[in-house]
């Protein structure tokens, strides 16, 4: 017996000993055993190339045009969002500020310590470590030249006195960092540490 006997069996259908033939069936005959001609249901054919072309656009789309973005992007897209709308919040606090807020903000330990940082890095090669004054007039004593409240302070830090060394710091500092810089200027007034000669009229110390 030969390998092709012994594997395909190629006896056409209606033979002697073969049951009556059945339309349904195809030609061929492996080992006996016959096959219909089942095509795959249209709507299994229909899912499987339309899963194939969508596969393609996918391609297209997310990857060689770029037009889709993928979750990281999505993600990195949100971070910037919110930042920007960090910034409008800060420049939202900053229209915000008043005496209130200013007042409110010495009793907050957080704001004073981040005021007193930007004041050692920004402001004390002018007014001293301590603000008694250098170049920048004595901020501890009770006198002021601009004004006297607050937010004659706040407005005198964002926007500076022209004409003097005093830079407008709204221009360089985040509005949050001006507020805690003023903050920090607001505890110094009436500690009259012992430095550059008062400038400005009297002003009292700040209520605590
Ligand atoms: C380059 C020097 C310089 C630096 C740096 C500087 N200042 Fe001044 N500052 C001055 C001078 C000069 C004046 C006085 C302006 C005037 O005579 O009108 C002044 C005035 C002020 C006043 C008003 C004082 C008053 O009596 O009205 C405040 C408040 C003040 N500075 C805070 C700050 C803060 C806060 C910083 C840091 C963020 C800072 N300054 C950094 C030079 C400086």
């Amino acid at each position: 017996m030969t390998t092709a006997e012994a594997t395909v069996d190629e006896t056409e259908p209606g033979g002697s000993d073969e049951p009556a033939p059945d339309a349904r069936l195809m030609g061929h005959s492996y080992d006996g055993i016959r096959e219909y001609d089942n095509p795959l249901p249209s709507w299994w054919s229909a899912i499987f190339v339309g899963s194939i072309i969508f596969a393609g656009f996918y391609v297209l789309y997310f990857h060689v045009v770029g037009w889709g973005s993928n979750p990281k992007e999505r993600y990195q897209a949100a971070l910037a969002s919110y930042e920007s709308k960090r910034e409008e919040r800060d420049r939202a606090d900053a229209m915000n500020v008043s005496e209130e807020t200013l007042e409110h903000n010495a009793r907050d330990g957080a704001i004073l310590a981040r005021g007193a940082a930007i004041f050692t890095e920004r402001c004390a090669s002018c007014h001293g470590p301590k603000g008694a004054g250098l170049i920048g007039p004595n901020l501890t004593d009770d006198r002021q030249i601009h004004g006297s409240t607050r937010m004659d302070l706040f407005r005198v830090v964002r926007g500076g006195a022209p004409g003097t060394a005093m830079v407008a710091w709204g221009e360089q500092l985040p509005p949050a960092d001006v507020i805690a810089a003023t903050t920090f200027v607001t505890t110094l007034r009436g500690k009259k540490l012992p430095g550059k000669a008062p400038e400005g009229l009297p002003v009292g110390a700040f209520e605590p």
